[in-house]
């Protein structure tokens, strides 16, 4: 029944979506139901158990979840080092064979993964079927890759006669895995096939704000059988975190999260007797640019995306906008019109665009932003509270600056979007491009010459021109490799692309006689 039911790439926003909504009006209540007043167990997390409540309502009950002690935490690593003395030898059939078991359970679990990250972060449900289904394309999409470089193996040349040379990629040993909250199905499937399939053990910490989730794809793994020991799973904060990325028994640490948290991971392992790789997406600051150019209705449609879908809560989100002054009139007008369609709400009604914000802390954040906007820019759009919801709901806001400040330059993370009005696409692309971050952009300009010089000038990885589904979002498997240039990464190779597996594995060359 499930396998008629229309895919969500984030692409595909034009797509006849009933028979999903029809499907998840049936289902959402029915899980609802489920996870109420659960308390889950897992090996690796023997501390205090906690009720932890949904964004979309705080009366909502999401479970119990217990918390890993540092005990937990070095009995999970020794784990994964028994593990990895079994998969770290695995040969590439044998790894391609359990991508093809994990595939096939993350499959069957892929609605329940995404109305778990539908409760648990606020997503609407296109966002939250969304990230389940581009997990399961990564399992298609990385061991393809894998198979197509034949493991990334290589035969080298014959330097003397008789002789062969071979480069090999072996896997480091154990991997941390620290994912974040906003895309805790795809981000947690992206860095988990990053390891697994190159042969490496993991110990994997969904953030604590995605445990459910995280746990339902534990079981996915359960399910799909890999030998005793190589995936493990803990639970906690940030001092679970430190815990697990800081022990001398891990070879290597994949994160997605904040800059300050991906950086200080990264000293860390600056201090150990030899580096060990940190394979790093650290946010972004992530510009627009409407030219005068533009197709304004497709551009206003783009960028509203981008920068309010997930309530702004994503790296790749568009957060500041620069609009030629010639069409700055009509762009605000068109960008006003497209929001005014866009309802805030309840995820579980499938006609919300924009649930809540994930925490208090985030709302806070916001309210701080929209005061610093008042002060020093014009609120054109947004921004008030909205007071007859039980979470952290909130108008997306516009606001407009007369200069670069913080807001246009550190990320936020909400459903902010901070306007300039610019003189031609050099100004803005100088201003866009002095910030630390380098994860996305996108281009709204009928005219190829301003394409071309976008994409020549622009300091970010991804880039995109035109996209009416989202100025800046919407990276796919195979699509868009998601690599973060400047402050965003640490590892140079992004995700959703062929040279992501490689920085798994350190190459070794057999030279043979
Ligand atoms: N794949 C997500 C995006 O590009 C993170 O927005």
């Amino acid at each position: 029944m499930t396998d008629t039911l229309p895919r969500v790439t984030y692409s595909n926003i034009g797509a006849d979506f009933s028979p999903l909504h029809a499907f998840l009006d049936r289902e959402i209540p029915a899980f609802q139901a489920g996870m109420s007043g659960k308390t889950w167990a897992t090996p690796f997390a023997t501390g205090p158990v906690a009720a932890v409540a949904s964004p979309i309502d705080p009366a909502l009950d999401l479970g119990r979840f217990p918390v890993s002690t540092e005990a937990d935490v070095k009995a999970a690593i020794a784990s994964a080092r028994k593990g990895a003395a079994v998969w770290n030898k695995a040969s590439l059939d044998e790894r391609l064979a359990f991508a093809a078991r994990w595939r096939a359970a993350l499959d069957e679990a892929k609605y329940r993964l995404g109305i778990a990250a539908l409760f648990e972060v606020g997503k609407s449900r296109i966002e939250a079927i969304g990230e389940a289904d581009e997990a399961v394309d990564m399992l298609d999409y990385y061991p393809g890759e894998l198979k197509a470089n034949a493991g990334y193996r290589r035969e080298m040349i014959e330097m003397v006669p008789g002789e062969t040379a071979v480069s090999v990629q072996r896997p480091y040993g154990v991997f941390a895995v620290v994912a974040p909250f906003n895309f805790p199905v795809a981000l947690s499937v992206g860095m988990l096939c990053g390891a697994l399939l190159t042969g490496n053990a993991v110990v994997y910490k969904p953030s604590p704000e995605c445990q459910l989730t995280g746990l339902l794809l534990a079981e996915t793994l359960r399910k799909a059988g890999l030998p005793e020991g190589v995936f493990n799973i803990v639970l906690g904060g940030a001092a679970v975190g430190e815990a697990l990325t800081t022990d001398p028994g891990i070879d290597g640490v994949v994160f997605t999260g904040s800059h300050k948290t991906g950086m200080s991971i990264f000293r860390h392992m600056a201090t150990r007797p030899w580096m060990r790789p940190v394979i790093a997406e650290m946010g972004g600051k992530n510009p627009a640019y409407v030219t005068k150019h533009a197709d304004i209705e497709r551009a206003a449609a783009g960028v509203a995306r981008s920068a309010y879908g997930l309530q702004g809560q994503k790296c790749s989100a568009c957060s500041v906008v620069y609009v030629d002054n010639a069409v700055k009139e009509r762009f605000v007008e068109a960008f006003r019109a497209f929001v005014a369609k866009l309802q805030v709400g309840d995820p579980r009604d499938g006609a919300t665009f924009m649930g809540p914000l994930y925490n208090d802390a985030a709302a806070a954040r916001f309210i701080a932003a929209m005061a610093e906007a008042r002060a020093g820019g014009r609120v054109l759009l947004g921004g008030e509270r909205i007071a007859d919801l039980p979470g952290n709901y909130f108008a997306p806001a516009l606001v407009e600056m007369d200069g670069p400040s913080r807001l246009t330059r550190e990320e936020l993370f909400m459903p902010f979007l901070v306007l300039r009005g610019v003189d031609g696409l050099e100004a803005a692309l100088a201003e866009g491009n002095d910030v630390s971050y380098g994860l996305s952009a996108g281009i709204f300009s009928q005219d190829q010459g301003e394409i071309s010089h976008f994409l020549a000038h622009a300091e970010a990885g991804v880039l995109y021109a035109n996209r009416a589904s989202g100025a800046t979002t919407g990276a796919w498997p195979g699509g868009q490799p998601f690599c973060g240039w400047k402050g965003t990464g640490v590892g140079g190779k992004g995700g959703l692309g062929t040279w992501y597996l490689p920085q798994f594995m350190h190459e070794q060359s057999h030279t043979i006689m």
